[in-house]
């Protein structure tokens, strides 16, 4: 008997994003954290789960992605499989996991992989993380790459905004991008770049290029979900679509289950046993 696949859903593969890119169809991509925003998320139909480091500012409140820790990611992306049956989950390794040395990168991919049941890894970084990108690579972990803006770097750029302006910085992403493709990396995150460098970055590699502040001509798109939503409100980048205004509609519902609680309107008669 089959074990493989037990729902009638076609899981998308690394194979298939290559196709996505081959036949020229966007790929969809979005962050989740827990079990029931990936459900949604899921069952809405998207091609990729992020569980980004971003959950260190979206879900802990901290200012940088920096202090989230291995467990804490582990922990993140095991709730996000239970939910997922048909997206490809890629989670992010954390700041301090994988830029010491190989053998760590490895042992945090692995771990990774083996604790959460997820689909692939991403690293941020070029040239820099080459030898853990490939140590990685050797175990059968699939690896995703991340140039152009990459948060877990911020304390070395000083700012957020947009990268590879110049043209000495430009080079060095095109050359990177070309690294990441040549070690095996299955696609690419570009984030926050000038929208006619991404295209070229699209254009250079065979692997499927993901945007985010990127611009349209790349083949895909990644936004974090609690800032299309509306949740995160005070974050409102050029390059963010708000789709909906969640906050003010979880505002509402609140403040409505309050007034009936004081107003002793809730529970009533049919709400009781
Ligand atoms: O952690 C994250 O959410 C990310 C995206 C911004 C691509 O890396």
């Amino acid at each position: 008997m089959s074990v493989h696949q037990s729902t009638h859903l076609k899981r998308i593969t690394t194979h298939i994003l290559q196709e996505m890119k081959k036949r020229k169809e966007k790929i969809s991509m979005l962050t989740a954290y827990d079990f029931s925003m990936a459900g949604i998320v899921d069952g809405a139909g998207i091609d990729m789960i992020l569980v980004g480091d971003s959950a260190s500012n979206v879900m802990a409140g901290h200012e940088t992605t920096l202090p989230i820790t291995l467990d804490q990611m582990i922990y993140h992306a095991t709730a996000v499989v239970r939910a997922v049956e048909r997206a490809l989950v890629v989670v992010d390794i954390p700041f301090g996991s994988y830029q010491g040395n190989s053998s760590e990168a490895l042992r945090s991919a692995i771990r990774i992989m083996k604790e959460s049941g997820a689909h692939a890894v991403k690293v941020e970084g070029g040239a820099e993380i080459k030898e853990s990108v490939v140590r990685i690579l050797s175990a059968g972990v699939p690896v995703m790459g991340h140039l152009g803006l990459t948060p877990q770097s911020i304390y070395k750029f000083g700012t957020y905004t947009v990268r590879a302006r110049e043209k000495e910085e430009a080079g060095k992403l095109l050359e990177d991008a070309k690294i990441l493709e040549e070690c095996g990396c299955f696609a690419l995150v570009l984030e926050k770049i000038p929208a006619k460098l991404a295209k070229k970055v699209a254009e250079l590699v065979t692997i499927p290029v993901i945007g985010i502040g990127a611009g349209p001509d790349v083949d895909g798109q990644v936004l974090v979900l609690h800032d299309m939503l509306g949740i995160t409100q005070e974050f409102q980048p050029r390059f963010l679509r708000q789709y909906a205004d969640i906050r003010s509609t979880m505002h509402e519902a609140v403040s409505n289950y309050i007034k009936d609680v004081k107003a002793k309107d809730f529970p009533n008669e049919k709400e009781s046993y």
